[in-house]
């Protein structure tokens, strides 16, 4: 029997030299997060202030990532906000998490987030989303292994292959900017502090 941890028909799977770690379905961790706007969540212009929904965006996210991992998880980034309508008072948002992709000690988070009103039974729209990782750390914040995901529905593998899509672009752009600052420092340019 195949391990249960292989996905098929994915190619970037990550080897572990020290042996393997069972797998766990994406399901396990799956969490939504539900929270009502109120005055104290808004900006200048009277809706809630972005940086209100990226909190709850980072809260759920560490919340699936410390689920999968089983410890402590810290976000080690955050890319692709998008804000797609404003979020008002009396709103009751609901931020929906779950692993996407994992590599050695780092796991992909997508999140979703929805808005309703709070008192009315229209169906709840997508307001937001984000992709997020977080790296798995030990006590001395040290990264440590994770489960590797192991994605169950057609959502969820096709969640996978996009996420590996955006694990080589961050990995290629961090690079390339590396490399260019490297020749730009032995150059004897960008000097100053
Ligand atoms: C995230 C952190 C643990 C990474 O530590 P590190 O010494 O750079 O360790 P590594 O280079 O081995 O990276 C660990 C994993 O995180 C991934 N990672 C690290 N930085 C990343 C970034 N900026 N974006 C995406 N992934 C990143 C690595 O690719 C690696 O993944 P893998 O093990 O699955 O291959 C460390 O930078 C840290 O503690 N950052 C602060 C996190 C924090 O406090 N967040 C809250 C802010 S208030």
């Amino acid at each position: 029997m195949r391990p249960a941890h292989k996905v098929e028909g994915m190619t970037d799977q990550p080897q572990h030299p020290e042996g393997d770690i069972p797998g766990k379905p994406t399901a396990a961790s799956r969490t939504t997060l539900s929270h009502i706007m109120t005055g104290s969540d808004t900006n200048l212009l009277g809706t809630v202030h972005g940086g209100v929904i990226m909190k709850l965006v980072d809260d759920a996210a560490g919340a699936v990532a410390g689920r999968h991992s089983g410890g402590p998880a810290v976000t080690a980034s955050m890319d692709e906000m998008v804000f797609l309508e404003p979020v008002r008072v009396g709103d009751l948002v609901h931020v929906k998490a779950q692993v996407n992709w994992t590599g050695r000690s780092s796991m992909e988070v997508g999140v979703r987030v929805l808005a309703e009103r709070w008192n009315e039974s229209t169906p709840a729209t997508q307001v937001g989303s984000a992709y997020l990782v977080f790296a798995a750390v030990d006590a001395d914040g040290k990264p440590r292994r994770v489960p590797p995901v192991v994605p169950e529905t057609e959502r969820d593998r096709r969640r996978y292959q996009e996420a590996q899509i955006r694990r080589t672009h961050r990995l290629a752009r961090r690079r390339a900017i590396k490399e260019l600052r490297d020749k730009r420092a032995a150059e004897g340019l960008d000097t100053e502090g």
